[in-house]
């Protein structure tokens, strides 16, 4: 090619990437659910001396065989996740990706076929930098070589972290990498860390970018098996709430990262916790555990359906916390059904408290924002408790237990004489700068 066709095809390129190019992969619509190798089994490379749970080709498919056989591909888990430590060291001699020979010895389209001969999906781990946080080799150089690559081994999922980069360089490098995977014609969730190390770096991330070239997108500390890092979560969503929900719809997702729930560090009460408060962030379900051998509470907790409900609403109304005083939290969270103006809503009361004896808790609806005339039919999403249909001026008592939670859906009542389709006829608008939800109709 003459110098200055190549320069003007650059141009093009570029000018794609920058301007035309979004992700629009039609995927996310809800927040993905799947399992995650990461927080539980880490850089556990040694199958020599801890065959069962190195990163492994075996360790995937055990899990796969499991998320169908115990029930939770039936409550909707479907992504089955690798994350670092599953490559080569070096790339071959074409410059592509190749997994570890020892430990994913039929290779990565061989265990994608295995994942999908399940009904399940696939994903995977890279990282934009020179090298993965663990050290193995990142994308940079070779973007499209590897997006192609994924796309070759059926991939339906992409964890693309940011470790060894310049966070200066991710408002161009992460679209760039999101651009070759539309090129390569198959639909692949993108998971970016694009925010989070930005921040990091002290920079404000471009959040209209980021919502328009990733599914899903960290924006904190990597969690830890323990009840102060899932608190210390908790509090950077909600004491940067303003700034992180409006962020969250249909396609693109907060993610505050892995479900821990099941491993050593959290209690009972706070795995609940962790379930409940992950559905109001409409947050990605990837659980990190060892499903072989959690116990049964612990697999209920994260098999819970109601609350599972919540997280996936179709409406992707990322929820809030409302109400914050001596050690007592208030989340809530607009879902479906909607009734005229009105949202439902899930409601958690958090008791941040240590002294040891539950706390009570009394609040009218009308105080947490739940103000239709037709009323709300209250249900515990834990415990058999249906407190039947409620008007807004009705007191609710609940009794949370230290690092505890109770969560409660409240389903708007119609009215079926006057119901009108709220999509053709009313406009809800949801201002998630609001200290409560407040709704506004028509004129928008
Ligand atoms: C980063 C990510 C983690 C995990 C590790 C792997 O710390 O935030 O989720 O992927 O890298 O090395």
């Amino acid at each position: 090619m003459c110098q200055s066709c190549q320069t003007f095809a650059g141009i093009l390129v570029l000018c794609l990437i920058n301007s035309v190019i979004s992700l629009d992969n039609g995927l996310a619509r809800t927040p993905p659910m799947g399992w995650l190798a990461w927080e539980r089994f880490r850089c556990n490379t040694d199958c020599k001396n801890d065959p069962d749970n190195c990163i492994s080709e075996n360790l995937f498919r055990t899990m796969a065989d499991i998320v169908i056989s115990e029930g939770y591909a039936a409550v909707g888990y479907e992504y089955i996740n690798v994350d670092d430590c599953w490559l080569e060291k070096e790339r071959n001699n074409y410059g592509q990706l190749v997994p570890d020979r020892q430990r994913f010895p039929r290779g990565m389209k061989s265990l994608s076929d295995y994942v999908h001969s399940k009904g399940l999906k696939f994903g995977i781990y890279e990282d934009y930098g020179n090298y993965t946080c663990a050290g193995y080799p990142g994308v940079l150089g070779y973007l499209r070589t590897d997006a192609q690559t994924f796309a070759s081994w059926d991939v339906d999922y992409i964890k693309l972290d940011g470790c060894y980069a310049h966070p200066s360089e991710m408002d161009r490098g992460y679209p760039e990498f999101g651009y070759y995977l539309n090129q390569t014609g198959r639909a692949m969730i993108y998971s970016c860390s694009w925010p989070v190390y930005q921040i990091y770096a002290g920079m404000q991330p471009n959040f209209s970018a980021i919502i328009e070239h990733c599914n899903l997108w960290r924006n904190f500390d990597d969690i830890q098996d323990s009840w102060a890092s899932v608190e210390s979560i908790i509090d950077y969503y909600g004491n940067n709430q303003d700034v992180i929900v409006a962020n969250a719809g249909p396609g693109h997702w907060n993610d505050p990262d892995m479900l821990i729930i099941g491993n050593f560090g959290l209690s009972y009460e706070q795995s609940k916790t962790q379930m409940a408060i992950w559905a109001i962030l409409a947050a990605p379900l990837l659980m990190s555990v060892d499903l072989r051998s959690i116990r049964p509470e612990y697999k209920a907790i994260l098999q819970n359906k109601k609350i599972i409900a919540v997280d996936q609403d179709p409406l992707g109304i990322q929820g809030r916390r409302i109400y914050k005083h001596k050690g007592i939290e208030i989340w809530s969270r607009p879902i479906t059904p909607l009734y005229q103006n009105y949202f439902s809503y899930a409601i958690a009361f958090l008791n941040r408290r240590t002294d040891g004896t539950p706390s009570d808790v009394a609040v009218t609806l009308k105080e947490l924002g739940l103000t239709s005339p037709t009323g709300y039919r209250v249900e515990d999403l834990y415990e058999d408790v249906d407190y039947g249909v409620l008007s807004p001026q009705t007191k609710i008592k609940v009794k949370v237990n230290p690092s505890g939670v109770v969560i409660l859906r409240a389903d708007v009542q119609s009215d079926y004489k006057r119901r009108v389709p709220y999509f053709t006829t009313q406009r809800t608008v949801y201002n998630p700068l609001n200290q409560v939800f407040r709704i506004r109709s028509n004129g928008f």
